[in-house]
């Protein structure tokens, strides 16, 4: 049987797309104290496909609009300053750099480490490897080599790592120099990596003499999922790339931090791929309230949890998440997109499974909307899984 039954149909036919959402902007406040986007009825669709459609608050854009700025290319910016010191300290680093997007910290970093003639080691589905245009390849130089999560869905082991990184060949082989981990894991379900599973790793990868580089696009909630502080998820690594515009809600920015030689030469590795800003404070202002939401995270989280929960109970097959991030098997990926869609539910694809993130704008009612919009499995389409 078709899936086309399994969805709720929704109140009443809509517009497509986010037109139906208002805008608020910080002069029409009047309904809002946080300054969050608000739906203008329930009937419109709720978006679940990134994080990063969360919009920054109205504080977040009252602190853009006031921020103290000077040319961050020419000598410096002191709210740039101020924000890349304090992730540099929350992440135990001894310099940090803004760059606008995670993809560019990721580059930068991929660049200072790598030359070309060398590999480096990733988890399979890591984002340096399927998402960014396999820059790591082309502009960096690295030759990409996938791990298989032998150590569990997103996680690699230790001793796959050495083995990986094997033992010099001839002058001809490839030269593996590089692990790129990624805490959370995104395409495996915002998987944590836990303390002694990264330090293992990060100890794996020293003892085969390759540097580490550390994606923490989504650090922030393997912090908060753990209780720890985004430091303890850094031990060891040479190099890591936060990320501001997605659960935290600033609309443009990352941090790539590391030792102060690798900021150095990140800031003209900046320059070189178009990323320097000039009163980058207005943006760097965003970031240091994005920094108030990491606690929220946890919000996000819960939601995740009930989504799952719902999903499961109603018989879809669904991952436990451990964060913000739930993974649905459908029988057919495009039918079951176009339905949710249809249903006024929006998600995207994430391999053959349905992706649906939680996100600082959704609600315990928008999440019980979606379950109520998506109904029940009526064809079977696998044993239902509810999460533990
Ligand atoms: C794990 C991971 N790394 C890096 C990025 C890249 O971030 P950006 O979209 O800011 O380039 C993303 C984006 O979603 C991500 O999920």
């Amino acid at each position: 049987m078709s899936i086309r039954n399994c969805f709720v149909t929704p109140p009443r036919p809509r517009t497509e797309g986010l037109v139906q959402y208002l805008s608020v902007r910080p002069s029409s406040h009047s309904g809002s104290r946080s300054g969050r986007r608000v739906r203008a009825s329930k009937t419109g669709p709720i978006d679940l496909r990134s994080d990063t459609v969360t919009q920054p608050s109205r504080q977040m854009r009252a602190a853009m609009a006031t921020a103290e700025v000077g040319d961050d290319v020419l000598d410096g910016d002191p709210t740039m300053r101020e924000l890349q010191e304090r992730i540099a300290t929350m992440l135990g680093a001894q310099a940090a750099l803004w760059v606008p997007s995670g993809s560019m910290g990721n580059l930068i970093a991929l660049t200072a480490h790598l030359r070309r003639g060398d590999a480096f080691l990733a988890p399979a589905g890591a984002h340096v490897l399927d998402a960014e245009l396999g820059t790591a390849a082309w502009i960096a130089g690295g030759m990409p080599r996938p791990l298989q999560h032998d150590a569990g869905p997103g996680k690699i082991s230790a001793s796959a790592v050495l083995r990986a990184a094997g033992s010099p060949g001839p002058y001809y082989t490839l030269r593996t120099s590089l692990l790129c981990l990624e805490n959370t894991h995104m395409a495996a379900g915002g998987v944590v990596t836990e303390v002694d599973e990264h330090a293992a790793l990060a100890a794996a990868a020293r003892r085969a003499g390759l540097k580490v580089h550390l994606d923490g696009a989504r650090l922030w909630n393997a912090s908060v999922a753990l209780g720890l502080p985004p430091a303890a998820l850094t031990v060891g690594v040479d190099t890591v790339q936060v990320c501001l515009s997605k659960g935290l809600g600033a609309p443009v920015g990352s941090v790539v931090a590391g030792s102060v030689e690798f900021v150095e030469e990140a800031r003209r590795l900046r320059k070189m791929l178009g990323g320097g800003v000039r009163q980058g404070g207005v943006l760097a202002a965003a970031g240091l309230v994005a920094l108030n939401n990491i606690e929220r995270l946890a919000e996000d989280h819960e939601r995740a949890a009930r989504l799952a929960a719902g999903l499961a109970d109603r018989g879809w097959r669904v991952t436990v998440p451990a964060t913000n991030i739930v993974l649905l098997t459908p029988a057919d990926l495009p039918s079951m997109l176009r339905q949710l869609e249809q249903a006024g539910v929006r998600a995207g694809p994430m391999g053959n499974q349905v992706r649906f993130v939680t996100h600082g704008d959704l609600t315990d009612d928008d999440i019980d909307t979606v379950l109520t919009r998506i109904g029940p499995v009526d064809n079977g389409i696998s044993a239902p899984r509810r999460p533990a």
